[in-house]
């Protein structure tokens, strides 16, 4: 494989800004198709340069604070990881804000204008839908959103569109089935809404009612309560996790947890060259069986996530002007 060289690194980092002048990523609705396919190149770029050592430190001066009031264990280590391999440091907090000031009274705002003084990007991970867009009117540093309760996660679905897109070459007459907690499930809606700038992409969404995808990500796709009425013509299976911690009513959780089980029966007529992916944790939803299925993708998409965000770094943080980047 041809290695780029950080020539290419560079000018696919400055294309990329040219079509993304935002300082913040709050929605994946900020990407234009073409800022997309941008940052699809970028991606494959520093994933090369990066599995082959010769990934250079183009952050190197630069400081990122994960801020967390709801878990996270990949999400935060994605981002901290993505930091250090850009030769970036890290605030050494990153969950647990019930430890901090937050319990002395003190707002969002103020902690994030706080911490924004101390570094050079916050990503912020928080219970409240819609909290990100009310922040950037208030705080002006480079922001990225790590998840805004049941609203979105543009992060996960920019490195779930990265690895179908890296897996299956093309989303041209493919059918991505999406399955699982619709209704709360933050990845999904950040990913219907990417799937929407392809043309000739079938989606089929699978889910209990009462769990269906909520009006506002919705496009006229099929829906269905039957997994197995539709997995056969699947090319892409997105399997999500029921999102206890954000049900009304626990008793129904129960209700749900176990209905769509992906294990060896329901992929007995699912294609060969399906892919398996899931944005992780997996409570339930696939048998651990199913890991050794060469379709099972799930933790290659971690790995795919590593370089989206280094990506997304990159075209915030990236100074083309700073005289760090002679190497180039
Ligand atoms: C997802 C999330 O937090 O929304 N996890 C993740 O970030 N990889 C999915 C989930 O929690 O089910």
């Amino acid at each position: 494989m041809n290695i780029p060289v950080q020539k290419e690194l560079f000018e696919r980092i400055c294309i990329l800004q040219e079509s993304y002048t935002e300082n913040n990523i709050v929605s994946v609705q900020q990407f234009s198709f073409e800022a997309l396919t941008h940052l699809m190149n970028l991606i494959s770029c520093i994933h090369v340069l990066t599995e082959n050592n010769a990934m250079p430190p183009v952050l190197a001066n630069k400081i990122l604070a994960a801020i967390f009031y709801e878990p996270s264990t990949r999400t935060s280590a994605s981002f901290i990881s993505a930091m250090y391999k850009l030769g970036g440091s890290v605030l050494p907090f990153i969950a647990g804000m019930e430890s901090s000031s937050v319990r002395k009274g003190e707002t969002v705002v103020d902690t994030l204008k706080t911490i924004a003084q101390l570094s050079d990007l916050l990503v912020l991970r928080h219970p409240e839908k819609g909290i990100h867009t009310t922040l950037v009117a208030n705080i002006f540093s480079p922001l990225i959103n790590a998840g805004d309760g049941y609203g979105e996660h543009p992060t996960q679905a920019l490195l779930d569109l990265y690895t179908i897109l890296r897996e299956k070459q093309s989303l041209e007459n493919k059918t991505v089935t999406i399955v699982g907690d619709l209704l709360y499930g933050r990845t999904v809606h950040s990913l219907i809404r990417l799937l929407h700038h392809f043309e000739n992409v079938h989606i089929q969404l699978v889910s209990p009612r009462d769990l269906a995808l909520p009006r506002e990500y919705y496009s006229g796709e099929k829906e269905t309560e039957s997994l197995e009425e539709v997995i056969g013509e699947s090319d892409v299976l997105y399997v999500t996790r029921m999102q206890r911690e954000r049900f009304k009513n626990p008793e129904s959780y129960d209700q749900y947890k176990s209905l769509y089980l992906i294990n060896k029966d329901t992929l007995h007529h699912a294609k060969n060259n399906l892919i398996i992916m899931h944005p992780l944790p997996r409570v339930n939803e696939i048998d651990p069986l199913v890991d050794k299925d060469t379709r099972a993708v799930y933790f290659k998409q971690v790995k795919n996530g590593l370089y989206t965000r280094m990506a997304l770094m990159c075209l915030l943080l990236f100074d083309r002007n700073s005289h760090f980047y002679d190497f180039f």
